[in-house]
């Protein structure tokens, strides 16, 4: 298949090495100007890089693609822009996925025709994308149902782990769960409770351990021993009602000493053997849970 990487930034480029990794012919698309020596950079096999080509001119990539995975900035604005050039420009069959973290499909294909609207999607990963299995297929009030089937069945031969949601819903399923999290978290070092180490010593040997190999509700099903989720909440509920959760104020001046207390503990940028472990961690974990090809 041909794949239009559209947008080479983060998530872009880690897209890229996925796609090439699953034998698909890449055009990659981004005004960068280092955009040529950025991709020859790329860790790729002699094999892999003879079927990625870099096409600077969006109208050519969209032109040629059977499938586009768009990775450009985060402006509603900016991806209504594309998806109107991809209604000019792009195949009548083609699909448009989505990496966007939070806009909605319908927000982005109002000004586009049914039959465009009909094609696209959110396909929203987690960094990065080449080893984390997960991507959220969201669907817009337009969407055809084909599209879901097929963005599932194309992301499943990437090796990935779609999760379709039945409707959009802003920040999706993975960003809402990570922001109900942030809120806590981060509160919970403003306010003095625990220091960013020890948020995280508990984060990894706890929370993360556990639902790296479980999910929440199953997680919950087990605790809870004979009488499954609702055992586990006649346990909690009378403790869990005395929690209350922060309300956290998201300016930069109110989350400045975060940012100081976490540049302290990681480095600003983050010492790059951190994201090397992260990913010798990652990819551990996952030849474990049989995840890696
Ligand atoms: N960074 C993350 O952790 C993450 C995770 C999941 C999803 N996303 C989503 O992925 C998308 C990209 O995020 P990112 O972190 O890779 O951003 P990024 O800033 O690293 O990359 C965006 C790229 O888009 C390019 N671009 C700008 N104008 C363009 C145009 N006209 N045509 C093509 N490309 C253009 C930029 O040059 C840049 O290389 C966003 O929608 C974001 O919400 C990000």
């Amino acid at each position: 298949m041909n794949i239009c990487v559209l947008g080479a930034g983060t998530i872009g480029l880690s897209w890229l090495r996925r796609f090439v990794a699953h034998g698909h012919q890449v055009l990659v698309c981004d005004p960068r100007p280092d955009l040529t020596d950025i991709v020859a950079g790329l860790p790729l096999t002699e094999d892999e890089r003879a079927r990625v080509r870099v096409v600077p001119d969006r109208e050519a990539a969209l032109a040629e693609a059977d499938l586009i995975q768009e990775s450009g900035p985060e402006h509603l604005a900016f991806k209504r822009e594309l998806i109107a050039d991809f209604a000019r420009h792009g195949k009548a069959d083609a699909w448009w996925f989505s990496s966007s973290s939070a806009l909605l499909p319908s927000d982005m294909t109002a000004e586009a025709s049914d039959d465009v609207a009909a094609r696209v999607a959110i396909g929203h990963p987690f960094n990065p994308p080449h080893l984390m299995p997960l991507v959220e297929v969201v669907p817009g009030q337009r969407t055809a149902a084909a599209t879901l089937d097929s963005a599932r069945a194309f992301y499943t031969s990437l090796g990935m782990e779609p999760a379709v949601l039945h409707r959009e819903v802003p920040g999706f399923v993975g960003n809402r769960l990570q922001k109900a999290l942030w809120a806590e978290a981060f509160g919970l070092v403003l306010d003095g409770v625990v220091s960013v180490e020890d948020l995280d010593t508990v984060m990894k040997n706890s929370l993360g351990l556990r639902f790296a190999c479980v999910g929440i509700v199953e997680a919950a099903a087990m605790g809870g021993g004979a009488a499954g989720v609702q055992g586990l909440m006649d346990l909690l509920r009378e403790s869990f009602a005395k929690i209350e959760l922060n309300d956290l104020d998201w300016s930069n001046e109110a989350l400045a000493p975060l940012y100081e207390a976490a540049a302290a503990a990681y480095g600003a940028p983050v010492d790059p053997a951190r994201i090397t472990r992260r990913d010798e961690l990652l990819t551990g974990m996952l030849r474990v849970r049989g995840q890696l090809d």
